[in-house]
């Protein structure tokens, strides 16, 4: 009982060592960063496409003026930029150029009368927005309705989904997707987003139909109703005939070939008949 005693002391001690040690970490922590300041962040677009260019501009207000201020932009709680304020400015504006899909987080600003680097630098204060960069092209899960092999004049019916959640531009709430068969775009259709689904149709499928088939989604591209309007020189009507002189050639064929099976059968009923006779 003593001994246990005696334990509980010991470890209360190297309890409040710790205690203790941590303190002395966190004050010298905050003292390395003590002024460092909360600054407001402003977007002119939080959601943007991939590939343009992103702009938040930080806002220093409170500071004192004529004084050098040294600004950081920070993602997700760490500096990401600096920049050295103009004396004459409380505004700086950070730019991203052709952002990326890793650019997407929060983001916030501080500013301190002293360089720091980047590392050094940590989040103050509860001004942050969120940017959200939307994916140009985004490979979407592909399925076939009924079996992957299928006869020539078959309807074949791809369905193109997405698991994950879908950002658009603009909370679009329909945008375009490709079916794809090797490198080349044979089908672009309609994504419905609230459905998560496309569907590519091919009516009567041929032979050369076969092969790998892919679907592409292109969440920054939204489609409109009535988004075209076509007049005389951006529109045309394709009239395909059927061709009689094929058709006929066709017939023709098919008669040349009937009449060739049947002397052929012919021939070898005959062949037949001369073998029978000569074994007799
Ligand atoms: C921003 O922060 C919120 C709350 O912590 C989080 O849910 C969200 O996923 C973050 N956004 C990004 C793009 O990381």
């Amino acid at each position: 009982m003593l001994q246990r005693v005696g334990e509980g002391g010991s470890l209360s001690i190297t309890m409040n060592i710790i205690i203790a040690l941590l303190c002395i970490l966190t004050n010298q922590v905050i003292s390395q960063t003590k002024d460092i300041f909360p600054a407001k962040i402003l977007a002119q677009q939080t959601i943007i496409s991939e590939n343009s260019d992103l702009y938040v501009t930080c806002t220093t207000l409170e500071r004192k003026k004529d004084s050098k201020v040294f600004i950081y932009l920070l993602k997700n709680g760490r500096g990401i930029q600096n920049l050295t304020q103009k004396q004459d400015r409380s505004d700086t504006k950070f730019s991203i150029p052709r952002a990326g899909l890793h650019h997407s987080g929060n983001y916030s600003c501080v500013y301190s009368q002293k360089p720091y680097t980047l590392s050094e630098v940590v989040k103050k204060g509860d001004d942050i927005i969120e940017i959200l960069v939307i994916a140009n092209f985004l490979p979407a899960d592909i399925s076939i309705v009924g079996p992957s092999t299928v006869h020539e004049g078959d309807y074949v019916e791809f369905q193109c989904t997405v698991s994950q959640h879908l950002h658009t531009l603009g909370g679009c709430k329909f945008i375009y997707a490709y079916l794809r068969k090797n490198d080349m775009i044979l089908q672009v259709q309609v994504f419905n987003v609230s459905q998560m689904l496309a569907t590519f149709i091919i009516d009567s499928a041929v032979l050369k139909d076969s092969g790998p088939y892919s679907c592409i989604v292109l969440p920054s591209k939204c489609f409109y109703e009535h988004e075209y309007t076509v007049h005389g020189t951006n529109n045309l009507f394709l009239e395909v005939k059927v061709d009689l002189i094929s058709l006929g050639l066709l017939r023709y064929g098919v008669i040349t070939l009937m009449v060739l099976l049947v002397a052929f059968l012919c021939g070898s009923n005959n062949k037949q008949a001369n073998a029978d006779m000569l074994e007799k």
